[in-house]
């Protein structure tokens, strides 16, 4: 019987999987070096932990399911949410700012395509507590120090939600009109948000993009609406501390986010080379979600990077990590060297990725199989030379071959 993965996910080959553990050991080092740490929460969750705030967008595309016992489950679609729950259980005791991040796979039922899968990772990250400017900044600085320390090239697009939603509510138009209003804005559907309001300011406003120039140019238009103006001087001062951090960006006042728990700034990160699945990265303050959970009003902001994304936009753009040093494979001259050429590798092991010949192969298949392999070299044990305490070590990048003391084998490796 033939059995293929489902749709939508994929399998990774142990050279992909390199690939990625370099991606992610740069990016989460960055991450550390900033103080944040790393958690893990379940798999999956009651249902209703995303239902309740992540909005329709994630509703529609979960992976339900009902347990023995009738409960409703889901396949997390993304973890903001269960961070958020997880603080409300077992953290909300713990001394603030919390700096938390995490590595998992989410699940998504959504229309598989380059870039776009079923189970995909994210590597997000979850700055607890604090409410200032300084912590916006602080969220969009590591997403983008992240990012740079890999060398990729990418845009980075900053608004904040409180601006459209200022001018909605100075307006009188009802909150729930506001969220419809958001995610018309956040799918580029145009004609959805005339239907929704004919305000012109509000179509000048989300075409709004460019350099700091766009605070003033917004600020004239907005005279009249006190809240959508304090969002916009929040958004200002944000800036400030991102232009002390040297973080280059574009502001986008049309940059309004699927999920519908962000309360303030909001940011993506795009590759456009990408394509249609460009947004490798998205995030944002989110001040009301914990509440939700837990009835005490505690601030947030975070980000998560779309992991299989930032990778492609890797191999895109020809960035490739540093060649490691290659291994050793010890061989055996003949069958009945086995023994000390496994003991050898045994102790070379300490120091180095050491492999010994285990499919019984001759001294010639052994060494096509290091050349195949990559390996920088191979220790041939020969019997007569053990006997004197020597063995030939053969560097595979040159082709030479060298007699020493086994003893000596370390210091002769590159
Ligand atoms: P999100 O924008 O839904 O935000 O997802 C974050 C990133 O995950 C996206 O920018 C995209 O790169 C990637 N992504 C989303 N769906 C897929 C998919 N089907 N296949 C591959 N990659 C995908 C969140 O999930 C928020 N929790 C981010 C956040 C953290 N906000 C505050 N803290």
């Amino acid at each position: 019987m033939k059995i293929e993965k489902p749709r939508g996910t994929r399998d990774f080959t142990a050279e992909e999987m390199e690939e990625r553990d370099y991606v992610e050991n740069v990016l989460s080092g960055v991450f550390k070096a900033y103080g944040y740490k790393k958690i893990r929460t379940p798999t999956f969750e009651h249902m209703e932990l995303f239902t309740l705030k992540s909005g329709d967008e994630i509703s529609a595309h979960m992976y339900v399911f009902e347990d023995k016992k009738g409960r409703k489950l889901c396949l997390r679609p993304e973890e903001t949410a269960s961070v958020c729950r997880m603080f409300s259980e077992t953290l909300r005791m713990q001394a603030k700012p919390l700096k938390l991040y995490y590595f998992d796979p989410m699940f998504r039922y959504e229309e598989p395509q380059k870039g776009r899968y079923r189970e995909f990772w994210q590597l997000g990250l979850e700055l607890i507590g604090p409410k200032g400017p300084e912590s916006d900044a602080e969220a969009i600085s590591v997403a983008y120090d992240s990012l740079k320390k890999l060398g990729l090239g990418f845009r980075l697009e900053i608004g904040h939600l409180g601006i459209v939603k200022g001018l909605l509510a100075d307006r009188n138009i009802a909150e729930d009109i506001q969220k419809k209003a958001i995610s018309c804005i956040d799918k580029n559907d145009h004609a959805g948000l005339r239907k929704l309001t004919d305000e012109p300011l509000l179509f000048e406003l989300i075409a709004l993009k460019g350099g700091k120039e766009v605070i003033g140019k917004a600020e004239d238009r907005l005279k009249d609406s006190k809240k959508a103006v304090a969002a916009l001087m929040e958004l200002k001062e944000i800036l400030s501390y991102l232009d002390v951090l040297g973080v280059e960006y574009t502001l986008n006042l049309g940059v309004a986010r699927g999920l519908e728990y962000y309360t303030g700034m909001v940011f993506e990160i795009r590759v456009p080379d990408l394509g249609a699945q460009s947004q490798i990265c998205g995030g944002g303050r989110y001040d009301n979600l914990i509440e939700l959970f837990s009835g005490i009003s505690v601030p947030a902001v975070g980000f998560a990077y779309g992991f299989d994304r930032v990778s492609e936009a890797l191999q895109m753009q020809g960035i490739k990590r540093p060649e490691d040093k290659g291994g050793i494979i010890v061989a055996p001259a003949s069958p009945e060297m086995k023994k000390e050429a496994m003991k050898i590798a045994s102790d070379l092991r300490k120091t180095r990725v050491v492999g010994y010949d285990l499919m019984d192969r001759k001294l010639g298949k052994i060494l096509e199989y290091a050349a195949e392999r990559g390996a920088a070299y191979v220790v041939i044990v020969g019997r007569k030379d053990y006997s004197e305490g020597v063995v030939t070590l053969r560097n595979m990048l040159s082709g030479e071959q060298r007699e020493m003391k086994i003893g000596e084998i370390e210091k002769a490796l590159i």
